[in-house]
Order: structure tokens, then sequence, then C-alpha cells
């Protein structure tokens, strides 16, 4: 038998301080923090929850741009939680939000250094671009990696 498995919703004012701690454990270099605590209320935002604990283990934000592309804009996971399954869980539940709009194209950014979040994307379809040159706060280059749905 299978336990509980991770709940999905909508963020709330009241998941930043959750959300800032898993920002500066997975992102130390970077504000991500400034930027997804902006987005609330603006973008498509769903954080996961620890089915037990109702802790936040994660949380993505997507913005649907055009007719035919969709961003993944921030995608993160507790480090205690990661390498469980639930970053698979949550961009399949992701994917299949953005699908709902007729969407065929799923773009995301991601640095050049981070070999753990690339080898993830690219055994789940997304494949490398072109490259972003200083694209990030510490003017580290990035990956443009996209999906076709
Ligand atoms: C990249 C990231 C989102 C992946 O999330 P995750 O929750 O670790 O992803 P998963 O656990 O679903 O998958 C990771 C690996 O763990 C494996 N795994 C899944 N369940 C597992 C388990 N119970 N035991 C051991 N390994 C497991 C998966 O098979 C997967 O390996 P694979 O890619 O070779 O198939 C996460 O590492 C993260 O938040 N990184 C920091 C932030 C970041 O870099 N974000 C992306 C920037 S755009």
């Amino acid at each position: 038998m299978s336990g509980p498995t991770t709940e999905i919703r909508k963020v709330m004012k009241k998941d930043l301080k959750e959300i800032q701690y898993i920002c500066e454990k997975c992102f130390p270099c970077d504000d991500v923090f400034e930027i997804a605590e902006s987005l609330i209320g603006v973008e498509h935002y769903y954080v996961a929850l620890e089915p037990i604990s109702k802790e936040i283990i994660g949380f993505v934000i997507f913005g649907i741009y055009s007719v035919e592309t969709a961003h993944i804009m921030i995608f993160a996971f507790h480090p205690a939680h990661q390498q469980k399954g639930i970053g698979s869980e949550i961009l399949v539940f992701t994917l299949e939000e953005i699908s709902k709009s007729s969407i065929s194209r799923v773009r995301l950014e991601v640095k050049i250094d981070n070999k753990q979040a690339i080898q993830f994307y690219e055994k789940r379809g997304f494949k490398i671009k072109g490259k972003l040159k200083e694209y990030y706060d510490d003017l580290s280059d990035g990956f443009l990696m996209v999906k076709e749905l």
C-alpha cells in the first residue's frame, strides 16, 4: 500500500517565509526570493506540501505569455526533500496545467553548472537550445532549455 502523496495548492502570502528558506538553500548566490515574492498574484504559482506535517517542500512558478509558449520561472525543492520523486511529480502537474492552455512549448533557464537540474530536465524531455551569457545575478551563464509538448 502506498503512503499519502504530495499535496499541491496555490500559493498564499503566508507561505513566503518557507519559500524564502527554500530559495536561500537552493540559490545562495542569487536573489531568487525577491522574484518569488513579487510574483504572488501575478503568475501561476503552486506549492508542494509534505502530506503529514503540511510543511512547504517546494514550489513552482510559471507564466504563459503567448499562445504557444509557457515559461517555468522558478522550480525548487527543499534539499532535504530532493531525490524522492517530488520534483518529477510537480513537473508532471505543471506540464498538465500548461497543456490546458493548448501550449506547444515550455521553456526554462538553468545555470550551466547546475548539472543536477540539467540532467533532471533532459531526462524529462527538455533540450538545451542556447546559451545565455551572464544571465544570472552573479554573472554566470545559463542554458535555455525547451520541451515541445
Ligand atoms: C532539480 C530539482 C528540481 C529536482 O527535484 P527532485 O525532487 O530532486 O526530483 P526527483 O526526486 O523527482 O528526481 C531526481 C532524481 O531522483 C531520483 N529519485 C526519485 N525518487 C527517488 C527515491 N525514492 N530514491 C532515490 N532517488 C529517487 C529520480 O529518479 C531522479 O533521477 P533521474 O533524473 O535520474 O530519473 C531539485 O534538485 C531542486 O530543487 N534543485 C535546486 C533548485 C534548482 O536547481 N532548480 C532548477 C533550476 S531551473
